[in-house]
């Protein structure tokens, strides 16, 4: 039915539209294994990135994130490194909290010697890792079937459903919250959330969205209550 339409339509979007970023790998097929040690390797960068992105724009992340990796590519390599080393590699990109967080989450998993969590209830016990940051390396690295939502997420389903709420108050969160659980794709839970994503930061904009380049224009209520009627756009967020 409609959720199934959904997910369909937002995967197959994103397979062909996605942007070729550095941290997202080729990618394997649905539900198909891969080792361990590809998946902490994935982990690792799916974190380095989140983080980064959290505060700054994905065109300064990519040099970022390039220059990071080839100093520190594994979480060891990260776990080795002084807090100066790290706040240096920062520089430029402001809030150095989260870089203390990486650099103490890197020590805190590496000392623990279990290896990168894989769940969001083991990642959210690393210092600096919330909700967002565990829920997309569950889903994007270890395919837990969890959702990620960001400001794009609660945009896009806020329009799908044509929910008008103030995107800043903690219930309305919890509500978008619930609302992807229900729709995260079983089986590509990783590309599903990133497929969220994507759509909200380059189709599903605050401003002029792109709605006859969206995938799933034809479930939008906002969209189908504006043919109606002008005045109901959904555009709070
Ligand atoms: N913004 C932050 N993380 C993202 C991701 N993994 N995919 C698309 N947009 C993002």
């Amino acid at each position: 039915k409609e959720v199934k339409t959904i997910r369909t339509s937002l995967l197959q979007w994103y397979d062909r539209n996605q942007r070729e970023l550095p941290w997202r790998y080729e990618n394997e097929s649905e539900c198909e294994s891969e080792s361990d040690f590809d998946k902490e390797r994935r982990a690792y960068g799916v974190w380095v990135s989140e983080v980064m992105l959290q505060q700054t724009r994905v065109q300064t992340v990519i040099e970022y994130y390039n220059r990071w990796m080839k100093k520190w590519p594994t979480i060891h390599h990260l776990s080795e490194a002084s807090l100066e080393e790290v706040n240096e590699m920062w520089a430029g990109l402001g809030y150095y909290r989260r870089a203390r967080f990486l650099s103490e989450g890197a020590k805190m998993i590496v000392a623990e010697g279990g290896g990168f969590p894989g769940t969001v209830s083991a990642l959210r016990k690393v210092p600096g890792i919330g909700n967002y940051t565990a829920g997309a390396i569950a889903s994007i690295a270890f395919k837990e079937v969890v959702p990620v939502v960001d400001g794009n997420v609660i945009r896009v389903l806020s329009r799908q459903k044509a929910i008008s709420a103030n995107p800043k108050d903690s219930l309305t969160v919890k509500k978008f919250w619930a609302l992807a659980a229900q729709l995260v794709d079983p089986c590509r839970p990783g590309d599903f959330n990133q497929s969220l994503m994507e759509l909200g930061a380059v189709i599903c904009t605050p401003l002029n969205p792109d709605c006859t380049s969206c995938p799933v224009s034809a479930q939008c209520r906002a969209l189908s209550m504006s043919k109606h009627d002008n005045s109901v756009l959904v555009t709070d967020f």
